[in-house]
């Protein structure tokens, strides 16, 4: 079956069309129309100009899905939506549109809370860079092994999510203030290295890792940079704490307290990478800490990882690290780096799970989707 994905919560513009064939996800097409540029003046993104670009792109969007895709509306076999969580004004033009589609063309839409999207990112193959005989990107035959523990990490998310079986989630840890991807945000703001902070400071980080990352796994205990000229240390916020919770505000809030007292440091080089490096260290380092406690109660058979801070490459490796060394019988899944970002094929595959679950009954109160389904800025996952 052939699905087409939906996906406007943030400041992304994104349409898919997928192919659904025993249980193997094909992704026909994905676009994405990112309003970093437009948003990278003001250091995050604005909701009222997010919904203003969303218009203004979702029909070229959608176009541009089914060109490439060659696939034809009247060969769709559902429609599928983000309807949250997000900001309202960028949700509302997604979701509205899926809802005209389907009302329209007669076909069932089924809405998707962007973090299952987001751990769907992982059933999309790594080798999907491998071009297929009919040259689509194909992923391998979807296989999980459960329980699954996901670290979701975003701009809008940090959760540990015990998964017991195909949606079925359950909440075991979240962030009590700033999500990680906020706290990179905010972060590179302070130091003035340009939006999105995420990949900002990791290219700064980078720049020291390469270095002296040997160095540092010597040395986990207080994660000093060794060879530093400044020897900046920050806190791990929560990492005594017995829960799964995160916190990241302090540790921005920590950066701030240090580059006022140096002002003068924020043209130093040097002194912004070291605190680029440090940074993202103390987030890794509690992301890690966390996910392995969790995983010892929880004893899962996967770890995955996903949401737009999946695309920091030290993240990905030294999660990757930890699980070898500490959980050996563990599977480790990470989202292939083009869909870790907003991206509408994760809702399309989201909802080809949903779909192959509901009932007759359900499939046919999809039907009414346009009708009955919320668009909801804080959607809960069930
Ligand atoms: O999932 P996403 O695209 O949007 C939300 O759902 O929020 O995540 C965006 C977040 C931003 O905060 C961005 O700075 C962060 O992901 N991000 C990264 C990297 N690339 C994107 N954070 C750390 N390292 C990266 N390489
Ligand atoms: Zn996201």
């Amino acid at each position: 079956m052939k699905i087409l994905g939906i996906e406007s919560s943030c400041d992304e513009t994104s349409a898919s069309i997928i192919e659904w064939k025993n249980n193997k996800a094909c992704v026909l097409s994905n676009i994405i129309s990112s309003q970093v540029k437009l948003h990278a003046k003001w250091g995050g993104v604005v909701p009222n100009l997010a919904s203003r670009e969303h218009l203004k792109n979702i029909i070229p969007v959608l176009k541009m899905a089914f060109k490439k895709s060659g696939v034809k509306p009247s060969e769709l076999k559902l429609v599928s939506v983000t309807n949250g969580p997000g900001l309202i004004p960028a949700l509302l033009i997604g979701t509205n549109v899926a809802k005209t589609l389907s009302y329209f063309w007669e076909k069932p839409l089924v809405g998707i809370h962007h973090v299952e999207g987001h751990i769907a990112a992982n059933f999309i193959s790594d080798k999907i860079s491998r071009i297929s005989k009919s040259q689509l990107p194909i992923s391998n035959k979807i296989k999980m092994a459960f329980p699954a523990l996901c670290l979701v990490v975003s701009g809008g998310h940090t959760q540990l999510i015990l998964m017991k079986d195909y949606l079925k989630y359950e909440i075991v840890g979240q962030t009590l203030d700033d999500a990680a991807g906020e706290a990179f945000d905010k972060v590179a703001r302070i130091l003035e290295i340009g939006y999105p902070g995420g990949p900002a400071i990791a290219a700064k980080a980078a720049e020291l890792r390469i270095k002296n990352y040997e160095l540092r796994k010597e040395d986990k205990k207080n994660s000093i940079i060794h060879d530093s000229k400044f020897m900046i240390h920050l806190p791990r916020p929560m990492l005594n704490k017995k829960n799964f919770d995160f916190s990241f505000s302090g540790l921005k809030t920590a950066v701030l307290y240090e580059t006022k007292k140096h002002p003068e440091l924020l043209k130093n080089k040097s002194y912004v990478i070291e605190m680029c490096c440090e940074f993202q260290q103390a987030v890794i380092d509690v992301l890690i800490t966390k996910t392995l406690k969790a995983a010892q109660k929880y004893s899962p058979k996967t770890i995955m990882l996903a949401g737009g801070v999946a695309a920091n490459q030290e993240l990905r490796v030294q999660l990757k690290e930890a699980i070898q060394k500490n959980l050996p019988d563990v599977k480790y899944k990470i989202p292939p780096m083009e869909y870790t970002g907003d991206n509408a094929a994760m809702i399309a595959i989201a909802a080809a799970f949903r779909w192959s679950k509901m009932t007759k009954e359900q499939k046919k109160k999809a039907l009414l989707g346009w009708k009955t389904i919320d668009t909801d800025a804080n959607l809960k996952l069930k």
